[in-house]
C-alpha cells in the first residue's frame, strides 16, 4: 500500500484539506494524524473491520481496547451506557483537552474496539486537526498512539513514517505535537475516580475539580512488585523500549553525574555504543559517550516533549547502552517517570552520596 503523507499548519489550514482523509475513515481505511499529545493511528472507531486493521497494522495485541475520540459533548450519550457525575464534570473542566475516560459502553461500541471490554475509553482532544477530521469525517475515530506496537510513541510525522509508510492509507503531518506524552487515564466507573496511566493532567488538578482521587496500584509499581494487573490492559505491555539497554539512576544530581560517567567510561571502554540522557542543566558534564539532552528542568513541559524523540535518536544511532538521570516532581514528574520505567523494564538504580549504588 502507498502512504499518501499530507502536510497541514495547524493554525492555518482549510477544512477542505482533509476531504481525502475523512473519506479514507469513512469508507473503513486508516489515517495517521497529530493530536496534542502524540500521534494518533485513527479509523472508524464504531466499523469493527475498521479498528480491526489498526491492530494489524501496530501489530497490537487484540485484547488491548483502543480510545475513542470524540468532538462534541453530545456524543457521550451515544457511546456510553451511563455518565456518573465526576465523568460530567472532569469533561467540562478538562475537554477538550490530554484526558480519556474509561466509562461503560452502550451497545453502538463494537467489541473490536474494547478488545471485548464492557467499558470503552473516550477523549476529547484539542488539536485543531484532530478535531477537524473528527468532525469534517463524522466518524468517532478509534486512535491508540500511531507506532509500532512496542516503540516510543510519535511525537512527529517523522516517527508515524518511520513505523507506519506503506500499512496505513495517509498520514497528516501536522508539526511537531505540544505535549508529547499520552493522555492521563482516569476509570470514572467506580465510586472513586481511578488514574490507570499518569499524563500531562495531574492528580491534584483531577482533585480540584472531583475531589479525592485513587492510583491503579499499577501506576505506581516498581521493579519486583509481582501480580499487579493493570486495569488499564495496555499498561501490561512492554512498551517504549529502545533497542539499547535502558539504565534510570536516581539520587542527587552530583551522585548522579557521577554514576553515569562510570558506567558509561566501562561500557565504551569495551567498545559499546553509549546514549546519555541528560538536561540543558547537565549536557555538558558528561565527557563520554553520545550525549543529548531531553530538555530543561526548568520547564518540564521540555522534558515531556523531548522523552520519545530521544529514544527514537538513541535507537537511530545504535546506542547498545542509555543512561538517564531521573525525573522525579509532583506534577509531569509522575507521567514522565513511568513511561521511563517502563522504557527501562523498571531498570533504576539508586545512586547514594558515598558513591555506592544499589539496585532495588
Ligand atoms: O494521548 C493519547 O491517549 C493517545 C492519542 C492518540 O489520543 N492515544 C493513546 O492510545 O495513547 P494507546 O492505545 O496508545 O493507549 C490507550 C491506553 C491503553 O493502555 C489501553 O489499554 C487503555 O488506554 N484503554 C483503552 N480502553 C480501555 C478500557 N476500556 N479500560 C481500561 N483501559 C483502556
Ligand atoms: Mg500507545
Amino acid at each position: 500500500m502507498k502512504t499518501k503523507i499530507i502536510k497541514l499548519d495547524k493554525n492555518n489550514f482549510n477544512e477542505d484539506e482533509l476531504k481525502e482523509a475523512s473519506d479514507i475513515l469513512r469508507k473503513g481505511g486508516l489515517v495517521a494524524f497529530p493530536t496534542e499529545t502524540v500521534y494518533g493511528l485513527g479509523a472508524d472507531g464504531l466499523n469493527s473491520e475498521a479498528s480491526g486493521k489498526i491492530y494489524a497494522a501496530k501489530g497490537r495485541p487484540s485484547d488491548n481496547p483502543l480510545i475513542l475520540h470524540i468532538a462534541h459533548m453530545g456524543s457521550l450519550k451515544e457511546l456510553t451506557a451511563d455518565c456518573p457525575e465526576a465523568g460530567m464534570k472532569l469533561a467540562n473542566a478538562f475537554w477538550p483537552g490530554p484526558l480519556t475516560m474509561i466509562f461503560n459502553k452502550s451497545d453502538r461500541v463494537p467489541y473490536n474496539t474494547t478488545g471485548g471490554l464492557e467499558t470503552v475509553a473516550i477523549r476529547m482532544p484539542s488539536h485543531p486537526i484532530a478535531y477537524e477530521l473528527i468532525r469534517k469525517s463524522g466518524v468517532y475515530i478509534a486512535a491508540p498512539s500511531a507506532n509500532i506496537s512496542g516503540r516510543p510513541s510519535p511525537t512527529m510525522a517523522e516517527h508515524v513514517i518511520e513505523d507506519m509508510d506503506g500499512r496505513i492509507e495517509m498520514i497528516v503531518d501536522g508539526g511537531m505535537v505540544d505535549i508529547g506524552l499520552e493522555s492521563t487515564i482516569v476509570d470514572v466507573t467506580g465510586e472513586v475516580p481511578t488514574i490507570l496511566r499518569p499524563g500531562y493532567i495531574t492528580a491534584s488538578m483531577l482533585e480540584a475539580v472531583v475531589g479525592p482521587v485513587n492510583f491503579d496500584k499499577a501506576v505506581l509499581a516498581r521493579k519486583g512488585d509481582t501480580g499487579i494487573i493493570p486495569k488499564a490492559p495496555g499498561m501490561k505491555y512492554k512498551h517504549y523500549a529502545p533497542k539499547g539497554d535502558l539504565t534510570i539512576l536516581e539520587g542527587t544530581t552530583e551522585a548522579v553525574i557521577q554514576a553515569i560517567n562510570k558506567y558509561a567510561a566501562e561500557k565504551t571502554s569495551k567498545g559499546f555504543k553509549v546514549g546519555i540522557i541528560s538536561t540543558d542543566e547537565t549536557l555538558s558534564c558528561y565527557p563520554k559517550g553520545m550525549v543529548k539532552s531531553i530538555g530543561t528542568r526548568k520547564d518540564e513541559d521540555t522534558i515531556a516533549r523531548g522523552l520519545f524523540q530521544i529514544l527514537r535518536e538513541f535507537d537511530d544511532e545504535g546506542a547498545e547502552y542509555i543512561y538517564t538521570e531521573s525525573f522525579e516532581s509532583k506534577q509531569l514528574g509522575q507521567a514522565i517517570m513511568n513511561r521511563l520505567l517502563k522504557a527501562a523494564g523498571y531498570h533504576i538504580i539508586k545512586v547514594h552520596d558515598n558513591g555506592l549504588a544499589t539496585e532495588p
